[in-house]
Parts: structure tokens; C-alpha cells; sequence
């Protein structure tokens, strides 16, 4: 892992010329270039008219909810289309809930970490438009953030599948608990957290204005994204074409890192600070 903690002790002038990266060891190499695109990303965005980010489960990893791909991934662990998907819903919400329960429901005890609080301050300064995020979490309402689209719900909500009444998550946790499938008070419905499962189509007013605000911007940070999953998956290429910059912060290489204009590796909760810091502190 790369050590963020004195990057901004550091001078970047010519640290990719052969020259000078020859006499010095990788691992300062590593430091410096991580420090020149983070000072490039926060000159980037303290200079572009309209910034989104859009936001996946890697941002919502250091509050301790798990992510869905990957070694330690809960697909890795369950299978969605069993768990996951709405044909299995609809077949046996059983399954749904009895993997809602193991996982825990932790979101809804989880904190916002310093990433999500980043964004947060990033929209008080005026700097970023929207936040997209594939998220259920709520994280970042509750770092602050006022302009957030989910495309894909909120699991803090839960909704009758047969007469559509709506209540809080939080207000069913015993529920949840103690009955197989939580049914409505009103009319005994299942009820299902409202939230996509595969093979749901995506809020079409939530969708649609995540379109207009990603055509519209200039500068598009991923943060913790795979992408691979649409159609939020077109989203950086649709900004792309609209003639925008794109970002990824993300702890590993993904497979649509060569879309990107600069691209950090690491905890997003270490280098979005920092970014907030560099926005702060210069130009
Ligand atoms: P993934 O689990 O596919 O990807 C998470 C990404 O976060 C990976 O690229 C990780 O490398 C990265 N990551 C992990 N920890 C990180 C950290 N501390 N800082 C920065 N990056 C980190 O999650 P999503 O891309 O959000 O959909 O998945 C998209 C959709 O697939 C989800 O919304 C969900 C899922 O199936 C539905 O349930 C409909």
C-alpha cells in the first residue's frame, strides 16, 4: 500500500523523468506520482465548471460494509441470482431475507467515513455538483451530502409489494428478526427493501437526471466502482463522450482504468482528504 501520510512534504518536479526516477527507490517514486495526481486532481477540479462523482461500494469499505466483487467480495460468498435477483424474490422472498440476515443489515448502524465526508465538504465548497452512488447505504446524506442521486435505492426503506406502503427499515429490525418474510401492516404483503435487484429496472427519475448531470459535467470522479454492472457502468463513458475528465480513486486496478484521465490507487477515505486539503490549501 502506498503511504499517503508525508505527500505533502514532497517536491514532483521532473519525478517521471528517467533521470531522476533512477535515483531514487520505487517506493519514493510511488509517493511522489501519487502526490503529483493528487495535486492534479484537486487543480482539476477546483477549475471545472460542473463535477459529479459517482460513487460504489469501495467508497463505503473503511465504514466497514462489505463490497461485492473480489476475493473477500459477498458475491464471492453468495450467489445474486439467488439471493439477489427479482425472479428469485418474487419465487421465495425467503432467500432474500434469510441473506439480509446473515449479512446483518450493518448499514444500518454504519458511519460515514472520511471519504464520504470529503464529498460532503467538496459540495460546500461549491465544487461538486451531484453524487451519483449505486449505494444503499444513505452514507452520504448522512456525511452531509444534500444532492445525491441513488440509482439503485435505499435500503433504509422498506416497500409492500402488493399495496406499495412505504415505511422505515430501522422501525422493522425486530420484524426482520423474527419473521421469515416481514410482511405489511396493512394489507400483509411482502415487503422487500427498496432497493434494485437484478433484473429491476433502475428508478427512471433518478436515472434520467444522473444522465443529465453526467452529460452536463466536465469532470467525473469514480470513487470504489467496478463498474461492471449497467447501466451505471456507462455512465464514465457517456461523460466521456459528453467531452469530460475522468477520475478513479480506487484501491486496485478495474478493468476500465485506460478511460481514465488520472487514476490513484488507495483507500478513498486516505486521498479524497487530501484532495479536499490540496483544494484548500493552493492555487
Ligand atoms: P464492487 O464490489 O463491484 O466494486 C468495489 C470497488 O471498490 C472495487 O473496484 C474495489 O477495488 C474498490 N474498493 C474497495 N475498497 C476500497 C477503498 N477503501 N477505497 C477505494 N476503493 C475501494 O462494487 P460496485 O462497483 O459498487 O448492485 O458494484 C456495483 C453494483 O453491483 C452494486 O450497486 C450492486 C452490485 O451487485 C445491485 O445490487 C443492483
Amino acid at each position: 500500500m502506498i503511504a499517503y501520510d508525508k505527500l505533502f512534504l514532497m517536491p514532483t518536479s521532473g519525478c517521471k523523468s528517467t533521470k531522476y526516477s533512477a535515483a531514487i527507490p520505487t517506493r519514493a517514486r510511488c509517493r511522489l506520482e501519487a502526490y503529483s495526481a493528487i495535486m492534479s486532481i484537486a487543480h482539476e477540479i477546483k477549475h471545472a465548471r460542473r463535477v459529479v462523482a459517482l460513487t460504489g461500494a469501495g467508497i463505503s469499505a473503511e465504514s466497514g460494509l462489505g463490497t461485492f466483487r473480489g476475493k473477500d467480495g459477498l458475491w464471492s460468498k453468495y450467489d445474486p441470482a439467488v439471493v439477489a435477483s427479482i425472479e428469485s424474490f418474487t419465487r421465495d422472498p425467503r432467500k432474500f431475507w434469510e441473506f439480509a440476515r446473515e449479512i446483518g443489515w450493518i448499514f444500518l448502524t454504519a458511519k460515514p467515513n472520511a471519504a464520504h465526508i470529503a464529498l460532503a465538504e467538496l459540495e460546500t465548497m461549491k465544487r461538486l455538483d451531484y453524487v451519483i452512488t449505486q449505494n444503499v447505504d444513505g452514507l452520504h446524506q448522512r456525511a452531509g451530502s444534500k444532492r445525491v442521486i441513488e440509482i439503485h435505492g435505499n435500503a433504509g426503506r422498506v416497500i409492500c409489494t402488493r399495496c406499495l406502503a412505504e415505511c422505515a427499515t430501522e422501525k422493522i429490525v425486530d420484524r426482520i428478526a423474527r419473521e421469515d418474510v416481514p410482511s405489511c401492516d396493512r394489507c400483509g404483503g411482502s415487503l422487500k427493501p427498496d432497493v434494485i435487484l437484478f433484473g429491476e429496472p433502475l428508478p427512471k427519475r433518478a436515472f434520467d437526471l444522473a444522465l443529465k448531470k453526467v452529460k452536463s459535467a466536465d469532470l467525473l470522479i469514480a470513487v470504489g466502482t467496478s463498474l461492471e454492472v449497467y447501466p451505471a457502468a456507462s455512465l464514465p463513458e457517456i461523460a466521456k463522450k459528453s467531452g469530460a475528465r475522468i477520475i478513479s480513486i480506487d484501491s486496485e486496478r478495474t478493468g476500465w482504468d485506460d478511460l481514465c484521465d488520472y487514476k490513484v490507487s488507495g483507500p478513498a477515505g486516505e486521498i479524497l482528504p487530501r484532495i479536499v486539503q490540496a483544494i484548500r490549501i493552493t492555487f
